[in-house]
């Protein structure tokens, strides 16, 4: 067994907070990831390596053992959920809320409504929750113009200050998740390499105060 661990860490607004959160507990980058083309980058630690990849990959490094811990958000959790993942810690970082949204002044609700999101499982799954029938439409990005444009009546989407909505003449219509970013860690590593891997689950608990 090798003694390497791997994080895999979310591009962006996760990148920003995460990597502050972990040269708290010692791990810090050595490589820049701005200057170099690196995608495995060494640490303070000579045996741990950070990624630094798409949000939406992490959950499958992590579950498939291409490296043994991730940071990603709870949307995405939610989103890809997989039984290979432990999820223990809220790190609290990337602090938002997934919401339903549509239009400020809004045309009467019709039997299907249509509503535009990334996150289709999320949305199917919230619309299950409430008994009631809809067409999901996928869009990757800019949800906010489905309900202006008319594509649909709705959008499912994420939310921290509110002013992408009402830039755009939305308001939100109702709360469907708390979302943070999670230490998320591989199922089999954690017993394989348990010995490198609890003291760093739980000196993270430790400087976000959650240790569930
Ligand atoms: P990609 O380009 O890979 O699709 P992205 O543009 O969605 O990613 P970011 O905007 O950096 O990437 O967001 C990544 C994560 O940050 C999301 O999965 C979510 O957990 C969190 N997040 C997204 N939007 C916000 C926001 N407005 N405020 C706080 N956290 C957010
Ligand atoms: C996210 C999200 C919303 C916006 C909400 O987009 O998709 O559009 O943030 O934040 P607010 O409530 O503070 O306005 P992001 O900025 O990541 O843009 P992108 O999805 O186009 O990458």
């Amino acid at each position: 067994m090798s003694d390497e661990i791997t994080i895999a860490v979310a591009k962006g607004r996760i990148y920003k907070e995460a990597i502050p959160l972990l040269a708290r507990i010692g791990i810090v980058l050595k490589d820049d990831p701005e200057a170099s083309r690196k995608l495995m980058l060494d640490t303070s630690w000579a045996n741990v390596k950070i990624l630094v990849i798409r949000t939406t990959d992490v959950p499958t490094y992590v579950a498939r053992g291409a490296a043994e811990l991730g940071i990603a958000g709870k949307d995405v959790l939610l989103e890809y959920a997989d039984d290979n993942l432990y999820e223990p810690i809220d790190l609290g970082i990337a602090q938002c809320r997934m919401m339903l949204a549509g239009l400020k002044v809004a045309a009467p609700v019709v039997d299907r409504p249509r509503v535009v999101t990334k996150y289709t499982n999320i949305t199917k799954n919230y619309f299950a929750g409430r008994g009631q029938q809809v067409e999901i439409i996928k869009l990757y990005g800019s949800m906010e113009l489905g309900p202006v444009l008319g594509l649909s009546d709705w959008l499912v989407d994420l939310v921290d200050t509110g002013n992408t909505l009402a830039a755009n003449g939305l308001v939100t219509l109702d709360h469907i998740a708390d979302i943070s970013s999670r230490l998320i860690v591989n199922k089999a590593a954690m017993k394989m390499k348990n010995a490198l891997i609890k003291p760093i689950i739980g000196q993270l608990a430790d400087i976000v105060g959650d240790g569930s």
